[in-house]
């Protein structure tokens, strides 16, 4: 049986435990979230142990993946701690909330043998993955330009309102987050990535 540890209940986090339940093999053994009324709820008719702040679970848990789902400014502070932990490292996407912090994430990485895993999925979604290998072929001629539109609602869903606070690091946020699926479609396009 895989042991996996989560680290951030709400959103995406819930969507990973549902992900979980249908996977044979894997059992979420421990949860951590600071409104611990989340992680319980996720946890509930299974024995996970439940912890408050993330660091809680990476000091104590016996697992053997960590998949962080915390808000992106603190991914590279619980990632590097959990690269000292585990050897396995699921991290959502967008990486980092820098590239600063993404390159030490990289390096610590490295210096572990930690395996990293992003969660890009758009990367794996059939449609994408089509439209990269029609513009790769050349067929419709030279990848000149694109221009993108991301259609979403106003992002109020997140603990804290952590999405929307109007500070420079929020607009960082919102620029990482959801520009991060343009950037990488044009990547994958061009074959970069
Ligand atoms: N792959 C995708 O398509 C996709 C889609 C949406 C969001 N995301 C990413 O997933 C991540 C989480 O986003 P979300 O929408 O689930 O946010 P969210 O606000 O719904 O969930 C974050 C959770 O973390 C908890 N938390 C905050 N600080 C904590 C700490 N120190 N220790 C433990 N728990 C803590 C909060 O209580 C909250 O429950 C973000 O990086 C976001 O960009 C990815």
């Amino acid at each position: 049986m895989i042991k996996v540890g989560l680290i951030g209940c709400g959103y995406m986090g819930t969507m990973h435990a549902n992900c979980y339940k249908n996977i044979d093999g894997v059992e979420i053994v421990a949860l951590a979230d600071i409104r611990r009324e989340t992680a319980e709820k996720l946890a509930e008719g299974t024995d996970a142990v439940i912890y408050g702040d993330g660091h809680e679970l990476i000091d104590n848990a016996d697992v053997d993946i960590i998949d962080i789902c915390l808000p992106t400014y603190i991914h590279a502070e619980y990632a590097m701690a959990a690269m000292e932990k585990v050897k396995y490292l699921f991290v959502e996407k967008p990486v980092a909330l820098t590239e600063e912090q993404g390159a030490q994430m990289l390096a610590k990485a490295e210096e572990t043998g930690t395996y990293v895993q992003i969660g890009q999925v758009i990367r794996f979604w059939d449609e994408y993955v089509k439209l990269a290998e029609i513009v790769a072929s050349g067929k419709m001629g030279k990848f000149v330009n694109a221009n993108f539109r991301r259609i979403s609602p106003t992002p109020t869903w997140g603990w804290n309102d952590w999405l929307r606070k109007y500070d420079s690091r929020a607009v960082r946020h919102r620029i990482c987050t959801f520009m991060i699926w343009t950037m990488f479609f044009r990547c994958l396009a061009s074959r970069t990535v």
